[in-house]
Order: C-alpha cells, then sequence, then structure tokens
C-alpha cells in the first residue's frame, strides 16, 4: 500500500510518501481500506518527536480513520467484510490501509459521508469527552474554550450549546478566527493576542469568571485561565500547543473550590478503550441529526501530507484538515 511515513522526527518535510507491505489483521483487529482521515495537531507532535503516545520513527501517523473493512481477524465478531466503520488505528492512518483493534472500530451509518466521518473522531469525541465526562458542564454555565476556531474548538462550542452551556466564550490566536468561532456558535470572542483575555472574560461574566475552561494551549494561557475561573470552576488541560508547562500554586485551588483537570484521549484509547464507545456514538447521533456540523477548511491528497502540516503550523488554519 501507499502510506506517508516519519521517516525521523523534524519539519514537514519529514513526511515521505512511500509503498509499505499491506498490513494483516491479527485476531482481535479488523483491516480497513481507508476513504479519508484527519490531521490532528497531535501528528504535528508526533512528527516533532513531542507527542507523549507517539514511538520512534519510522512511523506511519494519523488518529483517526473512515473507510470499509476488507478483512477481519479470526476472533472479530461486530463487524464484516464491506462493512463503512470509522475508528482510531492501531498503527497510523496516513495510508491507504489501516489496522483497527476490534474494540476502538465504530459502525458508520450510510446517511454520514466518509469525509465528515473523517473529520470527527477524534476532535468531536475529545471535546464530548472533556465538556460531560471530565468537565461535567452544567446547565446555564459559562464556558471559555482556547484555539476554539480549530478543529476540537469549533466542536466543542457546538456541543456545549447542547449540553446547555449558558454563555460560551471563544478565544482565539488572530483576528480572522474570531469570525469562525463566532460562526460556529460562540456568543463572544476574543483575540489573546491583542487584548487580555483573563481581563475580558471576567468583564463579560460581571467578575465571576468561567466555569469550565477548556486549555489545550498551557504554558502562559493557563496561568492566565487561572485568574478568570469562576468559584467551583474547572479548567480542563489537554494539550500543550504552546510547548510549554503551566504552574499553580494549590491555595488557589482550595480555598475558592477550583479544579485543574487532564484528559488524553491517546492515553484513554490505550488503557480504557471501552470509555470511548459510547461517546463515539453520541457524537455520530448529532453529527447524524446536524446538531454537529464538522467545519472542514481544507482536503489535500494524501501524498500532500507535508502541505497540511505545514498549513496547521502557519497557524492561519481553521477547523478541520483531510487527507483523501
Ligand atoms: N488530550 C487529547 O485527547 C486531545 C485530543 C485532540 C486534540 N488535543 C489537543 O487539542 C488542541 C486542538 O487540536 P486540533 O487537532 O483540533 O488542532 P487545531 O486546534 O485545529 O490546531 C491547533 C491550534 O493550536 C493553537 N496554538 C496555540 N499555540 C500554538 C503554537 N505555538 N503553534 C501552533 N498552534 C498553536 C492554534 O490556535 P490559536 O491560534 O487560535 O491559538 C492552532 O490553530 C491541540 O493542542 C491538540 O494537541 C488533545
Amino acid at each position: 500500500m501507499k502510506a506517508v511515513v516519519v521517516q525521523r522526527f523534524g519539519g514537514p518535510e519529514v513526511l515521505e510518501y512511500v509503498t509499505l507491505p499491506d498490513p494483516v489483521p491479527s485476531a482481535n483487529q479488523v483491516l480497513i481500506k481507508v476513504e479519508a482521515r484527519s490531521v490532528n495537531f497531535a501528528d504535528i507532535k508526533a512528527r516533532q518527536g513531542k507527542y507523549h503516545r507517539a514511538g520512534e520513527p519510522p512511523f506511519v501517523p494519523g488518529l483517526d480513520a473512515a473507510g470499509t473493512v476488507v478483512e477481519t481477524g479470526k476472533d472479530v465478531t461486530e463487524f464484516s467484510v464491506g462493512d463503512r466503520v470509522i475508528g482510531f488505528p492501531a498503527g497510523g492512518s496516513y495510508g491507504e490501509l489501516a489496522l483497527l483493534e476490534e474494540v476502538l472500530t465504530y459502525h458508520l451509518p450510510d446517511s454520514i459521508d466518509f469525509h465528515t466521518a473523517a473529520a470527527f473522531p477524534t476532535v468531536a469525541v475529545t471535546a464530548y469527552q472533556i465538556l460531560r465526562k471530565v468537565g461535567q458542564l452544567e446547565q446555564g454555565e459559562i464556558v471559555a474554550i482556547q484555539s476554539a476556531a480549530g478543529g476540537v474548538g469549533t466542536t466543542a462550542i457546538q456541543l456545549a450549546k447542547h449540553f446547555g452551556a449558558g454563555k460560551i466564550i471563544a478565544i482565539v490566536g488572530s483576528d480572522e478566527k474570531i469570525r469562525i468561532a463566532l460562526e460556529a456558535g460562540a456568543d463572544y470572542a476574543i483575540n489573546r493576542n491583542r487584548e487580555s483575555f483573563s481581563e475580558r472574560v471576567n468583564e463579560l461574566t460581571e467578575g465571576k469568571g468561567a466555569d469550565l475552561i477548556l486549555d489545550s494551549v498551557s504554558g502562559d494561557v493557563f496561568e492566565q485561565g487561572l485568574e478568570c475561573l469562576a468559584t467551583f470552576g474547572r479548567i480542563v488541560v489537554f494539550g500543550h500547543a504552546a510547548g510549554k508547562s503551566g504552574t499553580f500554586k494549590t491555595p488557589s485551588l482550595h480555598a475558592k473550590c477550583k479544579s485543574v483537570l487532564g484528559y488524553s484521549m491517546g492515553t484513554t484509547r490505550a488503557l480504557r478503550p471501552e470509555r470511548l464507545k459510547n461517546s463515539v456514538y453520541e457524537v455520530i447521533e448529532f453529527i447524524e441529526t446536524e446538531k454537529l456540523k464538522m467545519v472542514v477548511s481544507k482536503k489535500y491528497p494524501l501524498s500532500e501530507a507535508s502541505a497540511a502540516h505545514s498549513w496547521i503550523e502557519s497557524r492561519e488554519s481553521y477547523g478541520k484538515i483531510l487527507l483523501v
């Protein structure tokens, strides 16, 4: 099969389009012909050698895929050849074929096309998990979302609305992204590179702060987030796009009942894969009923994966980028 391989850690140029032997499913795996896969920010980090769950090169990157089952392992019971599926591949999705553990494979209804299907698994399921399961969003609460024009961001805005958020404040890195976040349904959008987002969040909430902050940037952005977190508020850290750690002092948490929480889909996939199933099927229902619309900004042929990576690293990208 043709596939994109990270030959060594480095810039987008280390992605090479090569021919690899066709993978063979083990007893609990399905082999799928991949119709489309999405580019996630974690793929960039993996290529740079900065993703905590990626192995050493050479490896095929890619966290999610949509396609058709072409072979099943001998112990697979829920899937047959010809089934349309989505899932989280065991060994990367930037190939014409991908292996998926049965426990991380999900039926895809005919009503959802492959491109939409490839766009949502990682970002929408992450958004679902951090809002609902980790962040415990309650009706009427104020949610602030960092990098809100991106893949996770645009889905988190929409899901937060359906989960009953009272106010959704998008925080982004440029003026162009303000429009994307507002179109996705945010009530307010702040360019954190133009004004202090913590001051603005406090202003918009009459000094109360946000009840739930979704933070994928970390570093200074995390620390500023604590300055606009409400009493009883939760800040969920689920990425470190800034490449820096954020720190906090414990007294700032206990007196006001604030919580700092973490989430990694990679760790959940590896150690608690069964926890994702309900969320995946609920997200599928949101998409089928058009309550969740995937924002896809660009599609590239698989062979041009390096251009797709460069586009995300430019920080001009928004929504999802697909490799088809
Ligand atoms: N924990 C998990 O399970 C999990 C799962 C999926 C994604 N994530 C994380 O969630 C975030 C969003 O993922 P995504 O795939 O949807 O990506 P994305 O949001 O489409 O793209 C990443 C965004 O990060 C922001 N950013 C901040 N500092 C950056 C920097 N120094 N360099 C590049 N970008 C920077 C940019 O938005 P602004 O310019 O608006 O800041 C950029 O658009 C990523 O940090 C990712 O690692 C975590």
